[in-house]
């Protein structure tokens, strides 16, 4: 694959290294001041996009106009979701975007579904997320928090909403119907997320850990092979369905 980096900050960099180690060429990296054109993209086959939440919108139309097919893997801009989509929509372009990229988180939240739509019986057992990151992170909850997060409130009736709570020992009576989510900042953690289903007797723990960047890189790379000659906006999950569900059926499809 002949692919262009787009932000060329920490995971920009990451997946252009693993790019080359997988024998794939990176034909250009784009920064703020560079111009997205079809000029600066003849090359590429497909965009890989880690930039910033304020960037993202602009930048993801800019390569749609362009015609270039691509992955973003930016957090926060999921309230221009709309515009972007229309105007991938207008260019018949593809677009796959992810809060997280890591093909195990992908599959640790398919495993949620099946949890969380088990809540309803199972009145004993109180469910809360806890999630760990580097102390470089500005945003909390994490994009993979909330995402986790929507997919439990998508599947259980026990609870409605979610709340970012300091932790243990911050006050106020407990209100039944909220997710709590706790944020722990610290040292290089790449990425850290646990769900804990507390009973009585004993106390059951989701966990997933990312150990590098490169499990992140890793994900967007098959994301971007997957996308090229595809129409529309994708998610992770669309991906990994069809992935999985191609396996059940022995690999057609
Ligand atoms: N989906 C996933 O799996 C995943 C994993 C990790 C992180 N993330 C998310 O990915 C994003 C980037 O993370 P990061 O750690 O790589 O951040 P970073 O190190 O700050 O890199 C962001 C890069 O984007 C550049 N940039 C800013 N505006 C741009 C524009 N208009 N055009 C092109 N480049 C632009 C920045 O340039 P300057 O240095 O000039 O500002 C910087 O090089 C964040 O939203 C983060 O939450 C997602």
């Amino acid at each position: 694959m002949k692919i262009a980096i787009v932000g060329p900050g920490r995971m920009g960099s990451e997946v252009a290294a693993l790019a080359r180690e997988e024998s794939h060429e990176v034909v250009t990296t784009l920064g703020r001041d560079d111009a997205i054109s079809r000029d600066t993209l003849a090359e590429a086959d497909v965009a890989v996009e880690f930039t910033l939440p304020e960037a993202a919108p602009d930048v993801l139309s800019a390569l749609a106009r362009a015609g270039i097919d691509a992955v973003s893997g930016t957090t926060g801009w999921s309230d221009h979701l709309p515009d972007v989509r229309r105007v991938v929509k207008e260019a018949g372009t593809g677009l796959i975007h992810a809060p997280n990229f890591s093909i195990g988180v992908a599959v640790f939240r398919r495993w949620l579904r099946t949890v969380a739509s088990d809540l309803d019986g199972l009145e004993e057992y109180d469910v809360a997320l806890h999630e760990v990151h580097h102390t470089r992170k500005v945003d909390a909850p994490s994009g993979t928090a909330r995402l986790l997060a929507e997919t439990i409130l998508a599947e259980t009736r026990r609870k409605d909403r979610w709340a970012l709570t300091p932790g243990d020992g911050d006050g106020g009576p407990l209100d039944a119907g909220v997710l709590r989510i706790t944020a722990e900042r610290v040292g290089w953690v790449p990425g850290t997320h646990e769900i804990v289903l507390d009973g009585p007797d004993d106390q059951i723990v989701l966990r997933h850990e990312a150990r590098s960047r490169r499990g992140f890189a890793r994900g967007a790379l098959s994301a971007a092979e997957w996308i090229r000659g595809r129409r529309g906006v994708f998610t992770l999950d669309d991906m990994l369905d069809e992935r999985l569900t191609s396996r059940d059926q022995g690999g057609e499809g």
